[in-house]
């Protein structure tokens, strides 16, 4: 098992294959994964791998080609720039007082984030966000067949999101399906990963003292749990030129995961101290990639930042706590990595709760 994150109250545990990979390379740079794939952590050379060439589109996270259809650039940023307006728009509402975040996480928050961004969205929209279609893509591709054939198409009305109106404007069953299918692409990763993002810092630091800023608590849980924990790079002449132990057929896996976490890099590299990032630059730290690499950087993390620190300014406000009885968090083996129940609650009268990992 790799070392806890939040010692000595919680352990976090990695799925068998995640525990591996920490056990066996962190602090590596190049190292065979598979016959066909080789994994790289190495900070210099990652930045070398990611800066030889452009991710294609089929290996674009967010944009990639949509039931086969490609997702030009300028059709990506337009969608960004509405989603971006609805983020907006979302964050200069009020927030409901009566709004109870306590129960698990990180469905509690994806259920909150959902409906302060989407919650005047029509059903057949808003439900394209259920966590159970993370399942299988199938599921989401069946829900998104039978919501484009039904008769009653939602209509153009000003009070839907900006996402919800370029849905709303398709027309014929093949421009809806795409356009459920976008609305899905886009909305999840501001839904289900932010939610992912903030209930991996709960359960790696809270509670906070009170002196730690969000920020530096969002920027240090990105590091020891990164959502988006590998980026692939499929097999290219570039590659092998970068470093010979890459074959001409080797996929490369970049691996933020481990060198989030390689000791030469950091100090007390597995301890959960957001203020390092007091004295660090997230957007040069060497090795931190949480949102990819500077030539192709995420065009969501403007976004993703102020839903998560309002979603853990919300949760610090409200006295919640992660129940001290869950000595234990569950990282599974899925394309999001985080803690996948952390059980919030109301601290018991006369219980006192420090933070996990103090100093
Ligand atoms: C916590 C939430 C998010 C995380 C952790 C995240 C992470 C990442 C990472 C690691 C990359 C680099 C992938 C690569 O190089 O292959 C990336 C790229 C990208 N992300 Fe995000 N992302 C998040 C949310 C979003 C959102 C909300 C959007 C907007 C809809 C978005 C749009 C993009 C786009 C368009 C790219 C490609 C950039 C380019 O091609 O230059 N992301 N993201």
């Amino acid at each position: 098992m790799p070392p806890s994150s939040a010692a000595p109250v919680r352990t976090t545990e990695f799925a068998p294959r995640l525990a591996a990979l920490m056990n066996g390379h962190i602090g590596q740079d190049v190292f065979r994964l598979e016959p066909d794939t080789i994994g790289v952590a190495g900070p210099a050379i990652a930045d070398r791998i990611l800066a030889a060439r452009r991710a294609t589109e089929a290996e674009r996270p967010t944009f990639k080609p949509l039931h086969g259809r490609s997702i030009a650039k300028n059709e990506a940023s337009s969608v960004t720039r509405t989603l971006g307006n609805d983020v907006r728009e979302a964050l200069l509402k009020p927030v409901p007082d009566a709004v109870d975040l306590s129960g698990s996480w990180p469905l509690t928050g994806h259920l909150f984030l959902r409906d302060l961004i989407l919650g005047q969205d029509p059903r057949r929209l808003r439900m394209l966000m259920s966590r159970n279609l993370e399942l299988t893509p199938k599921l989401t591709w069946s829900v998104i067949t039978i919501g484009a054939a039904l008769p009653g198409w939602p209509r153009p009305r000003r009070h839907l999101t900006g996402l919800a109106q370029r849905a709303a404007q398709a027309t014929g069953y093949q421009e809806r399906r795409y356009a459920m299918g976008m609305y899905r692409r886009a909305a999840a990763p501001v839904c289900f990963t932010v939610s992912t993002l903030v209930a991996n810092a709960l359960w790696l630091g809270s509670p906070f003292d009170d002196s730690t800023s969000n920020r530096t608590i969002i920027h240090e849980s990105l590091r020891l749990l990164p959502p988006s924990w590998n980026i692939l790079r499929n097999a290219s002449p570039e590659y092998p030129a970068v470093d010979d132990r890459i074959g001409e057929n080797d996929d490369v896996l970049l691996l933020p995961l481990l060198s989030h976490r390689d000791p030469s890099l950091w100090d007390d590299a597995d301890a959960f101290r957001p203020e390092r990032w007091d004295d660090l630059d997230p957007e040069t730290a060497p090795g931190y990639l949480p949102f990819g690499h500077v030539s192709e950087r995420c065009w969501g993390r403007h976004m993703v930042m102020p839903l998560a620190e309002l979603l853990l300014d919300l949760v610090r406000g409200s006295g919640l706590v992660v129940d001290p009885d869950q000595r234990v968090g569950k990282v599974p083996l899925l394309g999001l990595l985080g803690v996948d129940d952390v059980r919030l609650t109301r601290p018991a009268r006369g219980r006192v709760h420090s933070p996990p990992n103090p100093g």
